[in-house]
């Protein structure tokens, strides 16, 4: 497939997931442009600009840059994002914040300020939540709730940008992008029978910005090998 003359812009793209699809993206024949806080690998054929998509000055500089630059938007995917870890009693109002911040807030900042070029284009957004939007762990609170909140906003833009630009947002399971050590038993606990790759997300990514996705707007996929479709008892 290839999608020649269209620009992606892809942020937390300098790893994991992010950079996964901007490979992809960039094969599939768009123009790829990066934004993260670190720098992607050398070899990534795009365009990498060094912002902190939390910050109203960042994502106004890189817009603005894009603008100029490439003079179009078709693809917006929103995926930078991190957890705290941390038991509430601990966390502070500056972590919960700074979560909320990039998982959240982000995605508000970069579709507010490419919406002109993104209608101009009848683009495609894509958010990257998380199944911890429908479950949790222990001492995850800012990241669930931002995770929430991106699957509403994702339905929130939807129908507020609609018919000129879908959105839609990919929640994926474990994904396999820390180099921990896997074990027989992590990947047999999916029903799919292993650990999802940033390539599997990568590869959804695509077809939800592509011309075969033109029916689908304002929803969710789950991404997760069927973890939250398995249910289990203790024995
Ligand atoms: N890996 C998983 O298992 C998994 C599961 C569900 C959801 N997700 C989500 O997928 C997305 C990507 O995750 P990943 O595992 O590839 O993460 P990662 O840590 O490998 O990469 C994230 C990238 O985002 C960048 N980043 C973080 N905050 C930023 C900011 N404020 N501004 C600019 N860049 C920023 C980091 O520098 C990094 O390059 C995240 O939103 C994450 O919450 C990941």
């Amino acid at each position: 497939m290839t999608e020649q003359g269209k620009v992606a812009l892809i942020t937390g793209g300098a790893k994991g997931i992010g950079l996964a699809t901007a490979r992809r993206l960039a094969r599939d024949g768009y123009r790829a442009v990066v934004a993260d806080r670190e720098a992607p690998p050398a070899d990534l054929p795009a365009r990498h600009v060094i912002a902190d998509v939390s910050s109203e000055a960042d994502v106004v500089a890189l817009l603005d840059g894009i603008a100029r630059q490439e003079g179009r938007l078709d693809a917006l995917v929103s995926n930078a994002g991190f957890m705290i870890r941390k038991p509430i009693a601990q966390l502070t109002l500056d972590d919960w914040n700074s979560v909320i911040g990039t998982n959240l807030t982000a995605t508000f900042l970069l579709v507010r300020g490419a919406e002109a070029m993104l209608r101009a284009s009848r683009g495609a957004v894509v958010t990257i939540a998380s199944t911890r939007a429908r479950q949790s762990e222990a001492n995850t609170e800012s990241y669930s709730a931002s995770k929430g909140g991106l699957v509403a906003l994702t339905h929130a833009l939807a129908v507020s940008l609609g018919p000129d630009v879908r959105v839609n947002c990919v929640s994926p399971g474990w994904i396999h992008t820390k180099g921990e050590a896997l074990r027989p038993e992590d990947h047999a606990q999916h029903p799919a029978g292993r650990v999802g790759t940033p390539d599997d997300v990568a590869a959804l990514v695509a077809w939800l910005v592509g011309p075969e996705s033109g029916f689908v707007t304002g929803a969710e996929f789950v991404s997760d090998g069927g973890m939250t479709r398995k249910m289990i008892y203790a024995e």
